[in-house]
């Protein structure tokens, strides 16, 4: 059977924002699907074009006001409609009378430049062609109903904003296209790309409850006890999987991957709840529960034995009611879990000439040609506790590349990291960030790098939020926590950010000001304004 890896499904997934009570009219512009004729890695080349929607906000707009553009990064641009209603975004447009835009990435979406997408003509996805497209963008739209105003770059101040891959995105959009873009806020910006990514559950290892970390981490080390220290015992390993209501074992390192599938709840946590996901906290009151949760299944009866022949004592009480409970809410909550229980079939492989249009796929194949990202265990350094199986190696992780799209060499990481990978910086590019989030370690407010001092020229903020200012009581800053924001309603309900957000939001506010002051004295008597 094929399991994708935890890694993968990550980035795309975030943050798990509700409909926006907003909804935009869609638009098109043309732009070429080929930026780079020069560069032999994109032959065959094309002279064609494609449509790249977009949306805007023009409800703040007043004639000489800039232009806020939100990178939509690696997601349907609708799912970012919550940015442009209630985020950051809005209160700067309402702040600056700015035009509030979301531009779509190319292969995501609707905005394919293929009608079928094959491994071939994925060729054309890459980070430089999508920046590309929004300097194209930048200098050629015009925004239906405001024809009678140039609000190209050259002529208004262009402001770039973007989370996560897609504030990478913003940051190098500044550095490689200064007098495009005016200023970029990078939010939990991963500026480096990084092929071994082990680093990913260390914000969670550091800054998740301490009683569930540690309850994570003795199973870890239990399994591992029996799957490796004991690699020939199979009777041992059928009896491991049995006891977590697996009947018919299924390959241990697909077991191991599927116990790890909740981990990847922590990134999805968020200040608003109406964004965010209580799931990480539901899953750790269920593995640190004293009392049985659930009704114990027909192979409950062989953990004692299996804590033995780990080494554990066969009779800690805690040790079997934190095993029984993991065991219940994986069955009752991991759909893939349970599909594993019930069948074991091998699915044929299946190269497909035609692969799906959704974001999954085209992340993926991001991941496999410029980023990386795999998120092995077996490299975690001895000396950390691991939450990961060291069962799960870098090899399993990646196997993705050849299996979906025939990919068989690493990807090139120097495409991305030529941009400064963790050191980058560049005048009027923010760097902001969240201290428990699993991606810091892929920023420049990576653990173990000397600070920087923040200044207005080159923000350099991490967000911190204390466990007691978050609904679900752990402690944040995590995915692009300054992005989002509250809807009306919430407000109405007298819901408030935690203060650190609403202080950096603030801030923001502060020094896009400045920079907006900068572009005025640098471009008096410029047409247009
Ligand atoms: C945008 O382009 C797509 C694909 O060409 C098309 O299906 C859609 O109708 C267009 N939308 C608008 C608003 O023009
Ligand atoms: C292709 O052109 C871009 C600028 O458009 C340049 O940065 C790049 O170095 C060129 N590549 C080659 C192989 O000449
Ligand atoms: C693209 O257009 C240019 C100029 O018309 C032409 O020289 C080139 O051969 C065309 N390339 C392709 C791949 O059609
Ligand atoms: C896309 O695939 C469908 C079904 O395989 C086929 O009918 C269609 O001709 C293809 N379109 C192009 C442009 O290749
Ligand atoms: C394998 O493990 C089982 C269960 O703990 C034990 O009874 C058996 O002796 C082990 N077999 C070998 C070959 O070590
Ligand atoms: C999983 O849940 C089903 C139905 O709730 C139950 O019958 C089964 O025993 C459970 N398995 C485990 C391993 O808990
Ligand atoms: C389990 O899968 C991994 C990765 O696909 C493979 O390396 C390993 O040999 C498999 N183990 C068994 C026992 O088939
Ligand atoms: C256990 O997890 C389930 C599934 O998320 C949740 O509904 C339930 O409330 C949790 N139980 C406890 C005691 O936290
Ligand atoms: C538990 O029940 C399953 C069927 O639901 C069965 O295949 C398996 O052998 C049972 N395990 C034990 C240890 O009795
Ligand atoms: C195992 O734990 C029990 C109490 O939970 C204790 O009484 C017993 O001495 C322990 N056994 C060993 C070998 O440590
Ligand atoms: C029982 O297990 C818990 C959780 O791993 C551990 O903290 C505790 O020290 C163990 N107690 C005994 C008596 O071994
Ligand atoms: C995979 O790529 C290799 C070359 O790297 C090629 O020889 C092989 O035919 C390809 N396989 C498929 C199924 O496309």
């Amino acid at each position: 059977m094929r399991i994708s890896s935890l890694a993968l499904g990550l980035l795309p997934a975030l943050p798990q924002v509700l409909a926006s009570p907003a909804t935009y009219t869609a638009h098109n512009i043309s732009v070429p699907i080929d930026h780079f004729h020069n560069e032999t890695r994109y032959a065959p080349h094309t002279n064609n074009t494609f449509d790249l929607r977009y949306w805007f906000d023009a409800s703040h707009y007043a004639p000489g006001g800039p232009v806020f553009i939100i990178a939509a990064g690696e997601t349907n641009g609708e799912d970012r409609f919550p940015f442009l209603s209630q985020g950051i975004v809005t209160q700067l447009a309402e702040a600056y009378n700015g035009l509030g835009v979301i531009l779509e990435h190319r292969y995501y979406g609707e905005s394919y430049p293929f009608e079928n997408l094959t491994v071939e003509n994925f060729r054309f996805l890459s980070t430089e062609q999508a920046l590309a497209d929004y300097v194209y963008f930048a200098h050629n739209v015009v925004f239906p109903g405001l024809e009678d105003l140039d609000l190209t770059a050259s002529k208004v101040p262009w402001i770039a904003y973007g989370g996560s891959y897609a504030g990478a995105m913003v940051a190098f959009l500044r550095k490689l296209y200064p007098e495009t873009f005016l200023g970029a806020v990078s939010s939990s910006g991963v500026t480096a790309a990084i092929i071994d990514y082990w680093a990913y559950f260390e914000p969670i290892r550091n800054y998740g409850p301490a009683q569930c970390i540690d309850a994570i981490q003795t199973r870890t080390d239990l399994v591992d006890r029996l799957l490796i220290d004991k690699a020939d015992n199979e009777t041992l390993h059928a009896q491991l999987q049995a006891s977590f209501g697996i009947s018919k074992p299924i390959n241990n390192t697909d077991f191991v991957n599927l116990l790890s599938e909740p981990l990847g709840s922590f990134q999805s946590r968020n200040w608003d709840p109406a964004v965010g996901s209580y799931e990480f906290r539901h899953y750790c009151d269920n593995i640190t529960a004293a009392e049985p949760l659930y009704p114990p299944n027909n192979a409950t009866a062989l953990l004692p034995a299996l804590l033995e022949a780990a080494g554990y004592n066969r009779t800690n009480a805690t040790l079997l009611a934190n095993l029984r409970n993991e065991i219940g809410y994986l069955n009752h909550t991991v759909a893939s879990y349970i599909a594993s229980s019930e069948t074991s079939t091998n699915q044929s492989e299946s190269h497909s000439s035609n692969l799906p249009k959704d974001s999954g796929t085209s992340w993926t194949y991001q991941v496999c040609t410029e980023w990386g990202y795999f998120m092995p265990g077996s490299t975690v350094p001895s000396s950390i506790r691991p939450l990961l199986s060291r069962l799960i190696t870098l090899e399993y992780t990646a196997n993705v590349c050849p299996e979906t799209f025939n990919i068989t060499t690493s990807p090139d990481v120097s495409r991305i990291n030529k941009h400064g990978g963790l050191n980058f910086s560049y005048p009027r590019v923010a760097i902001l960030g969240g201290i428990a989030d699993p991606w810091r370690d892929a920023t420049p407010h990576a653990e173990g790098l000397p600070g920087r001092v923040s200044t207005d020229a080159e923000p350099f903020l991490l967000i911190d939020v204390p466990a007691e200012d978050v609904w679900d009581g752990i402690r944040g800053g995590v995915h692009h926590w300054d992005q989002n924001g509250l809807s009306e309603e919430e407000i109405g309900e007298g819901q408030k950010p935690p203060r650190a957000v609403v202080k950096l939001q603030k801030e923001i506010v502060r020094f896009v000001g400045g920079w907006l002051e900068e572009w005025e004295g640098e471009n008096v008597g410029r047409d247009g304004l």
